[in-house]
């Protein structure tokens, strides 16, 4: 498996992660079985960045990785996340916090559920409006003192808040929503601001929620509980929209002989030695596809042909619902 730099600390990972999220959350059903048969072949591809949060599940995300942690923890860099607020049972709020004292909390928290002494990147998942991120980054900086964390991380920021924070306590990675799909951050500053300060970007949801797999082509292909029925981009017409987009991606990678998942993720991991994206999957076969794409060389011609099948903003559709698009900072 080839390595990435993640920041300008030192931190390397495979160039490709492996997003757990969907194994205890949000996409329907899951197995823990199963998704632990698919951690430990990650593992065995040389698959090493795992990324988690306190709320998938909540809680019980952790608590499965932190299982396969328990015997091959040398191997791994484990980030998590805190800031979508859980209340003393678990339950999410639906607010963000990123006070001090929740912090403290929250770190104890998950290296408790993970079984660790330290935890290798933490990130703020979504950055609090009432708290100045001085306070949050503040804090975090302490925890890397204390030794309860390694390197820091924030997600769905700002260009302002992420200067603001690195120049609190220096980041190692941006985590924001990026693919073919999703290309906001190309114009609206943040990966301007993370190659101007060296910090590393990793793309989360890069096959588009899996919608860039093909394999997805109606709403009713979605379990009735799973979060991406709310998402718009799934929603009537956008939908329909964006299957002409899809189908244009398919068939690139239909002439390259690639699936369109392996497709998806090349293009996203040649836009530059400083982007370490994580596809999710609860499945080994999905899995050994996706890591597969590492290998894939996208030619000039190739990159021009799906910039002119998907060019920036021609998914129809927020990619969430009014309620998650209030928690991203602008
Ligand atoms: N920071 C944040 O706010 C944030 C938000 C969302 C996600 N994330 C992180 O990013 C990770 C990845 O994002 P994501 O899981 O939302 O989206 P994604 O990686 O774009 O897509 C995951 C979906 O694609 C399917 N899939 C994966 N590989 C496939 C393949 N080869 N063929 C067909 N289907 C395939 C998965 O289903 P199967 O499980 O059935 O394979 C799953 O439904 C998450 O796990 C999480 O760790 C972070």
């Amino acid at each position: 498996m080839k390595k990435r730099a993640l920041g300008p600390q030192g931190l390397t990972v495979s160039a490709e992660g492996l997003g757990c999220m969907g194994m205890s959350a949000f996409y329907g059903a899951f197995d823990d079985a199963e998704s632990t048969a698919t951690l430990q072949r990650a593992l065995d591809l040389g698959v090493t960045f795992l990324d988690t949060a306190d709320a998938y599940g909540p809680h019980t995300n952790e608590r499965l990785v932190g299982r396969v942690l328990a015997d091959r923890r040398d191997e791994v860099v484990l980030a998590t996340k805190f800031g979508n607020e859980l209340d003393h049972e678990g339950t999410r709020t639906g607010q963000v916090n990123g006070r001090p004292e929740y912090v403290r909390k929250s770190v104890d928290g998950s290296l408790q559920r993970l079984g660790l002494d330290v935890i290798d990147l933490y990130y703020q998942h979504r950055v609090d409006p009432d708290t100045p991120v001085e306070e949050t980054f503040g804090v975090l900086g302490e925890l890397v003192a204390e030794g309860k964390v390694r390197y820091l991380g924030i997600s769905e920021a700002s260009p302002d808040t992420i200067r603001r924070a690195h120049s609190t306590s220096p980041l190692t990675a941006v985590q924001t929503e990026y693919s073919l799909f999703t290309r906001d951050v190309e114009d609206d500053g943040v990966l301007a601001a993370v190659r101007e300060l060296g910090i590393g970007f990793v793309p989360y949801s890069p096959l588009g929620r899996g919608f860039l797999s093909g394999k997805i082509r109606s709403i009713d292909d979605f379990e009735s509980d799973d979060f991406r029925r709310s998402s718009p981009r799934f929603q009537g017409e956008n939908f329909a929209r964006n299957l002409e987009v899809l189908d244009r991606v398919v068939a690139i990678a239909e002439s390259k002989g690639v699936t369109p998942s392996q497709l998806a993720l090349a293009w996203v991991l040649a836009q530059g030695e400083d982007v370490v994206p994580i596809p999710g999957t609860r499945r080994t076969a999905n899995l050994e596809e996706n890591v597969a794409a590492v290998d894939i060389e996208l030619t000039a011609d190739e990159l021009a042909a799906i910039e002119e099948a998907a060019p920036a903003g021609a998914a129809a559709g927020e990619r969430y619902a009014p309620q998650g698009m209030r928690t991203l900072n602008h």
